[in-house]
């Protein structure tokens, strides 16, 4: 019995229907829980520009930095007022999407091996979102920024760092001077720059990155952030008077939940929680765990160099190189093993990969040693041989969906790929002429695919879009596709009725 385990296929469990209801409500490719990197990116994006207005607007001064802020949102309500409400609103929503992505991430397991670089360099960025937001109330310079100055100042002086307190040297009556504001400044300014370094350094193993979400997903959370804004406009609180404790306050919870909690616990506490969350998540890529598949193997001689697999390498572990050969101007692929996924998707890419080849064992450019091209193509024949009757049907999928080898018997055969994605689109072609009266692809449905782009890829790939293609002679009636929620028998068994009801 494993309780770690056990929670976490709990958790995911809870995730994945959670999915399930954003997928009725949005539709799979708009869910937002399937674009949660992107939406930081958004919410980064929308802190940046309305964020220009405002610095634009404010007087950074412990004197007129309460009235300029409070003038924007009285003076102009629907241009400054509504700017300061959104880059609120979105600075609230940042860190939603950011714990949501690390929730999300760490119940899928995508920490460690090929991953350990995105996992280890995220690890950091929800403290620089924290830090910009929480600085954000301090520039106001109103009640509740003094409450968060304050309260940030009394959480440091609690380490031992400091030879004298940051409460008593910066934040008392005598000594908040223009200086210290332009501390603010920079820690406003100044860290939303670190965190977009961190950001680009963060995608910086990930082949074409999700980094806009779809235009409608992207447009509604505009909207609704625009109608948050106009529904319950930021204002200011009072202006912040070190002479006095603040009255009661509205608190953003979500940026400044640590305070109370320090509060009502102690600082002690609250850094005992902060240490312990950061070295449990950044020591999880280095737990044991068992050894990963084997990675994509290039063949030379069957490598012509044409960088199809390069481009489409969803983590860029694949780099193009002289061929060996010496011919001038040849290429070949090679495969970095430390970033390799083994999904196979290079293999779905590559011309050679084609059953049509002959020779008795077929060679492609580069290959799955767990499952080599050579084995595809002989179950494929091995599996349409034993199907009897009018209607045969071969229907292909993945490891990572829901599982079609079930479905094996009667007038079905089946082939798992390790990702759909891996599949080259000639073997549609092979599969009919061998006898074949339909072929059912399968795979997990836009956004969920486990290496990010095999979904897309095959699509592509079926519809003429990408190369290799299908190729237009082979008839579409006797093709279909159906992408699915990943373990969703049901859905897979109504896909190839479906299929089958069309094949009489
Ligand atoms: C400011 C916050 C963050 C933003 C804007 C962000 C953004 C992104 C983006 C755009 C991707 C690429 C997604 C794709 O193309 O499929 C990504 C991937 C990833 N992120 Fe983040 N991220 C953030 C924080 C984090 C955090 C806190 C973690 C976890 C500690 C994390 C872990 C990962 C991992 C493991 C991947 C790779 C996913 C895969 O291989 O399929 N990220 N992130
Ligand atoms: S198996 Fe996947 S990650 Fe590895 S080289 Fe091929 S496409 Fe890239
Ligand atoms: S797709 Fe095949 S032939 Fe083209 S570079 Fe990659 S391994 Fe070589």
């Amino acid at each position: 019995m494993d309780p770690a385990g056990s929670l976490r296929s709990r958790g995911l469990a809870a995730f994945e229907g959670l999915e399930r209801v954003f997928d009725a409500a949005f539709g799979s490719a708009l869910n937002p829980l399937r674009h949660l990197g992107a939406l930081g990116f958004l919410c980064f994006w929308l802190l940046a520009v309305s964020g220009i207005y405002l610095y634009a607007a404010l007087d950074t001064s412990v004197g007129g930095a309460w009235r300029s802020v409070d003038e924007l949102s009285r003076e102009q309500r629907y241009l400054g007022g509504l700017l300061r409400s959104v880059h609120r609103y979105a600075a609230d929503a940042f860190v939603i999407v950011t714990l949501a992505h690390l929730v999300r991430e760490l119940l899928l397991g995508r920490y460690a091996g090929f991953r350990r670089f995105s996992w280890l360099t995220g690890v950091p960025l929800p403290l620089f979102v924290f830090a910009c937001g929480i600085g954000g109330f301090w520039l106001n310079w109103d009640q509740l920024g003094q409450f968060s100055a304050l309260a940030t100042a009394e959480f440091l002086d609690w380490l031992p760092f400091f030879a004298s307190p940051l409460t008593r040297n910066f934040l008392d009556a005598a000594s908040v001077s223009d200086r210290l504001f332009s501390l603010f400044v920079f820690v406003h300014l100044g860290v939303p720059l670190l965190l977009l370094f961190g950001l680009w350094f963060h995608i910086q193993r990930i082949a074409r990155a999700d980094v806009f979400p779809p235009r409608a997903l992207a447009i509604g959370t505009l909207g609704a952030l625009l109608a948050v804004a106009l529904a319950a406009p930021v204002m200011s609180q009072a202006p912040a008077d070190l002479s006095i404790m603040p009255g009661p306050l509205a608190l953003d919870w979500f940026l400044l939940f640590a305070h109370p909690l320090a509060y009502a616990t102690s600082p002690g506490l609250v850094w005992a929680l902060f240490c312990a969350t950061l070295l449990f998540l950044l020591a999880l890529p280095f737990l044991p765990r068992p050894a990963p598949p084997a990675v994509a193997k290039v063949d030379p001689d069957n490598c012509n160099g044409c960088r199809r697999c390069f481009e489409d390498c969803p983590y860029a572990a694949i780099t193009m190189g002289p061929h060996p050969n010496g011919k001038a101007g040849r290429q070949l692929a090679r495969v970095d093993a430390d970033l390799c996924a083994s999904c196979g998707i290079c293999v779905g890419s590559c011309p050679s990969s084609t059953p049509f080849r002959s020779g008795a064992r077929l060679l492609t450019g580069i290959d799955m040693p767990q499952l080599p091209i050579d084995a595809l193509r002989r179950r494929l024949e091995e599996g349409l041989a034993a199907l009897r009757g009018e209607r045969r049907i071969v229907v292909i999928g993945c490891d990572h969906c829901a599982p079609v080898d079930r479905l094996a018997g009667g007038d079905v055969t089946t082939l798992s790929l390790i990702c759909t994605g891996m599949l080259p689109p000639s073997f549609v072609e092979y599969a009919l002429r061998g006898g074949a009266s339909g072929v059912l692809v399968t795979g997990c449905e836009e956004g969920a695919c486990a290496y990010r782009l095999g979904t897309r890829w095959t699509k592509e790939r079926l519809d003429g879009a990408r190369e290799p293609h299908l190729r237009a002679s082979v008839p579409r009636e006797r093709l279909a596709t159906a992408w699915l929620p990943a373990g969703d028998d049901r859905a897979l068994a109504a896909a190839l009725d479906e299929f089958r009801r069309g094949h009489g």
